[in-house]
């Protein structure tokens, strides 16, 4: 299984609760990996991948090499240096980002796990290069999609044009999970929530509270991981469940 998850900015929160969300996973002894397609501002290892497996305290070898090499790796398969968009910060590298090293590093570690969480890059449209948006890759590939968003005012525009963007494509939407930023007036937060879950026709797991240390979060995010879980379930019997063998051929 495979879960995309986007947000509705960069900064949003995306590593953070995938971070979380693959530590309440493994803690209930599943098998979890994590992807991040193109890093931008990295040279040569994905911080956002080792802020994740270091809150999940994997840090064997095996582990490390997975992602520290520049490109090639299928955890961090684009690691480019120059912190922009990916199409920017490829050109800037002289690299060229193709979707085929992507997507066979995707269903490698697809097939390595039990359930894959891929990292998205920025936003949904980001161009990953000045031929492809990153919503068209994960069109594409079909992936269940999950949107970390703000918690707070401003987050009602954002996200509901990018469940639009989602919707347009036909991708398929998990739900959403708020991320707090600290100190939002609660009644905004609350309402966020329902007119989200009611105009945008969305699940919204939650409001992740903002944390002094991520691990202070895990008590809040392992529902929300559990209902994610049985959305992704349902999601892929919807889909059968041999779609991704479909569209990897
Ligand atoms: N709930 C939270 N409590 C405390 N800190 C948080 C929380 N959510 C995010 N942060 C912090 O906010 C910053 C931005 O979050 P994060 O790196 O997860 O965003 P992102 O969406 O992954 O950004 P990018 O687009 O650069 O990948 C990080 O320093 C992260 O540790
Ligand atoms: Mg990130």
């Amino acid at each position: 299984m495979i879960l995309f998850v986007t947000g509705t900015d960069t900064g949003v929160g995306k590593t953070f609760i995938t971070a979380l969300l693959a530590k309440a996973m493994a803690d209930q002894g599943i098998d979890v990996k994590v992807q991040k397609w193109v890093s931008t501002g990295n040279s040569n290892l994905s911080e956002d991948c080792v802020f994740i497996y270091e809150l999940l305290g994997n840090k064997s070898d095996e582990t490390i090499h997975g992602f520290q090499g520049t490109t090639g790796s299928d955890t961090a398969p684009y690691c480019l240096s120059f912190p922009a968009s990916p199409h920017l910060a490829s050109e800037k590298a002289g690299v060229t980002i193709k979707t085929k090293v992507i997507r066979d590093a995707l269903f490698r570690l697809e097939s390595s796990c039990e359930i894959l969480i891929v990292e998205g890059v920025g936003g949904v449209l980001v161009p990953l290069t000045r031929a492809m948006l990153l919503v068209d890759l994960v069109a594409d590939l079909k992936l269940p999609t999950l949107v970390v968003a703000r918690s707070g005012l401003g987050t009602l525009n954002h996200t509901l044009l990018t469940l639009e963007a989602l919707r347009y494509r036909k991708i398929p939407i998990v739900g959403v999970l708020l991320n707090s930023q600290g100190g939002e007036a609660s009644s905004i937060v609350r309402d966020n929530q329902r007119t989200i879950a009611e105009i945008g026709q969305v699940e919204v797991f939650g409001v992740l509270p903002r944390v002094k240390s991520p691990l202070n979060a895990l008590s809040s995010i392992t529902p929300m991981a559990d209902r994610i879980l049985s959305v992704l379930k349902d999601l892929e019997h919807f889909l059968g469940t041999d779609y991704l063998d479909e569209i990897e051929k």
